[in-house]
């Protein structure tokens, strides 16, 4: 038995939600393909377009350490399976590269046993895999990655996670050639925020949320605002100022840092204007000599 899946790359944060705001895009993504064997145990077959980065080694690997997790919880140790990965997207860009692969590997192991547990109980083995990529497990990029759309983390302990309505948008995602790793882009940020720049974000967000379920896209434009983890993060990212100005004139409802970088993400009514504003801060980066990928959903 055999199957195919793909598991969406992944815009966290979405500006003013820092680790509790998530959306899923079309593209890019990681597809995998998932066998059983007759001898028990995970191995990784192969990966395919990691340029040789990631390790082969299940227990090392968040497509293969998150299933290994699975079967261990369902007391599953007479199965084997079998997985092929092929990476269709960039790592550390910020796209929620780790995530995409712990949800194509669990949502795959789940289907291929029978479905004996509901996308909300995947959602911790995926944690799991994100902690073992970025040394803490949140859940921002694997909700969205897991349930496709727009999801908020509402709390973390318990785990509560609320599937947000999509309305018509486009997104634009750029990632300049730069390394930005998750690990010190969470290091780099204050742990303590003033309370009236907390007030200024839970008016963002509540104002996000309304705007998400009113279609309101003047609402949804003003709330996309983020006081807190942006103007720190925002340095590790080149020409940052430039292309968000640029975005912002040229018919984007946002911009914003897609994760903890160094993929930005803007979000738009028309996609010609999305397609226009990529062409356009993809040649600027190039200007500078810097290389750059550019998605459209
Ligand atoms: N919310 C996380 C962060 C996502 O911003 O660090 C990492 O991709």
């Amino acid at each position: 038995e055999s199957i195919k899946v793909f598991a969406p790359a992944t815009v966290a944060n979405v500006v003013c939600g820092f680790d509790i705001l998530g959306f899923a895009v079309n593209e890019p993504g990681d597809e995998l393909l998932m066998k059983s064997a007759t001898k028990p145990g995970v191995r990784i077959i192969s990966i395919e377009g990691d340029e040789g980065k990631l390790p082969l080694d299940p227990q090392k690997n968040t497509v293969s350490a998150s299933v290994i997790s699975l079967l261990r919880h369902l007391r599953r140790d007479d199965v084997g399976l079998e997985i092929s990965l092929t990476k269709k997207m960039p790592m550390g860009s910020g796209l929620g590269s780790s995530s995409a692969s712990a949800v194509a590997g669990l949502f795959a192991a789940n289907e291929l046993l029978g479905s004996p547990l509901s996308k909300m109980e995947l959602l911790p083995f995926a944690m799991e895999g994100e902690a073992l990529a970025c040394g803490h497990g949140h859940a921002d990029n694997v909700a969205p990655a897991l349930f496709g759309g727009f999801t908020l983390i509402k709390s973390y302990e318990p785990l509560e996670v609320i599937a947000l309505p999509v309305p018509k948008l486009f997104c634009a995602l750029l990632y300049p050639h730069v390394d930005v790793p998750t690990r010190d882009a969470r290091q780099i940020i204050r742990s303590k925020v003033l309370l009236k720049d907390a007030v200024t974000q839970w008016g963002n967000i509540a104002g996000l949320v309304s705007a998400l379920y009113t279609n309101d896209y003047g609402l949804l434009g003003r709330s996309l605002k983020d006081v807190i983890v942006e103007p720190i993060r925002s340095i590790l990212i080149p020409e940052f100022d430039y292309m968000k100005a640029y975005a912002m004139e040229n018919g984007a409802l946002g911009f914003g840092i897609s994760g903890s970088g160094p993929t930005v993400f803007s979000l738009y009514h028309s996609v010609d204007d999305a397609q226009k504003v990529l062409t356009s801060l993809q040649k600027h980066l190039a200007d500078k000599g810097i290389k750059s990928n550019i998605y459209l959903s």
